[in-house]
């Protein structure tokens, strides 16, 4: 099943206190992005990339695209101040039925899921990859814990999500007529009642957000690169 993706690759890294976009910070000598970027370089089911930057930061993508040979981003898209502008700004963009929508900053997305989480979208409307929780989970309020939430409904939801684009874009417009922003696209599906299902993922899908995550990424990139 073939398919369009959007990449939000707008943020500034806040919690990476590198100073910089994260998604410039090289692993093993390669920029974050390139590696998120090549996973859907390499899907031939993957028709166009859809980046959406940060406009002052078109120079270095454009330079980053040319070095790593990266064919499929036919062009930068602007994103906005928050992720889900973002995408959406990307999703006007989308040519396919089905598009995807993958965090710039999720590096080691195992490329066997994506056709099984594209298919599940186009049978349910809306497809996520997610992993049982691990933690005990717990409610409270002013440290006062409330209640114990029963683990084995829990999951912890990452990226790739995939979706009928018609389905998202109209997600995403009463999302913004009624002010929700949500902080992952399946949100904005389950508040009207539209289908998501889970596709089981790995814990090796971490996104990049704080310093600690670099050391966990290197070592998921030694794991990988020894198959
Ligand atoms: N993103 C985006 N536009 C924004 C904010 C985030 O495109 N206005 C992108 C990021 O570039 C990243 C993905 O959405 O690839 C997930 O966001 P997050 O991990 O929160 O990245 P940042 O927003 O860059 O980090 P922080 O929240 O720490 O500032
Ligand atoms: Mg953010």
């Amino acid at each position: 099943m073939f398919y369009d993706v959007v990449i939000p690759a707008a943020g500034q890294g806040k919690r990476m206190k590198a100073g910089k976009n994260k998604l410039f910070i090289e692993l093993s000598g390669i920029p974050i992005i390139v590696y998120t970027l090549r996973v859907f370089e390499e899907d031939p089911n993957c028709r166009e990339i859809i980046l959406s930057i940060n406009p002052a930061e078109t120079e270095h993508f454009n330079q980053l695209i040319a070095t790593y040979g990266i064919k499929k981003v036919k062009g930068l898209v602007a994103g906005g101040s928050e992720r889900q502008q973002s995408v959406y700004n990307g999703l006007q963009h989308a040519g396919e039925e089905i598009v995807l929508v993958h965090d710039g900053a999720r590096p080691f997305i195992d490329q066997g899921q994506i056709s099984e989480l594209a298919l599940a979208a186009s049978l349910h409307g809306g497809a996520v990859i997610a992993v049982q929780v691990k933690d005990t989970i717990k409610k409270a309020a002013d440290n006062k814990i409330l209640e114990t939430v029963e683990r084995s409904s829990l999951w912890a939801v990452q990226t790739p999500q995939a979706f009928r684009v018609s389905t998202l874009k109209r997600a995403h417009e009463l999302a913004e007529a009624e002010a929700f922003l949500g902080t992952d696209d399946a949100s904005l599906l389950e508040r009207i009642n539209e289908q998501v299902v889970i596709i089981e993922g790995n814990y090796d899908n971490i996104k990049i957000t704080t310093q600690e995550d670099l050391y966990f990424a290197e070592a998921i990139l030694h794991k990988q690169k020894r198959k």
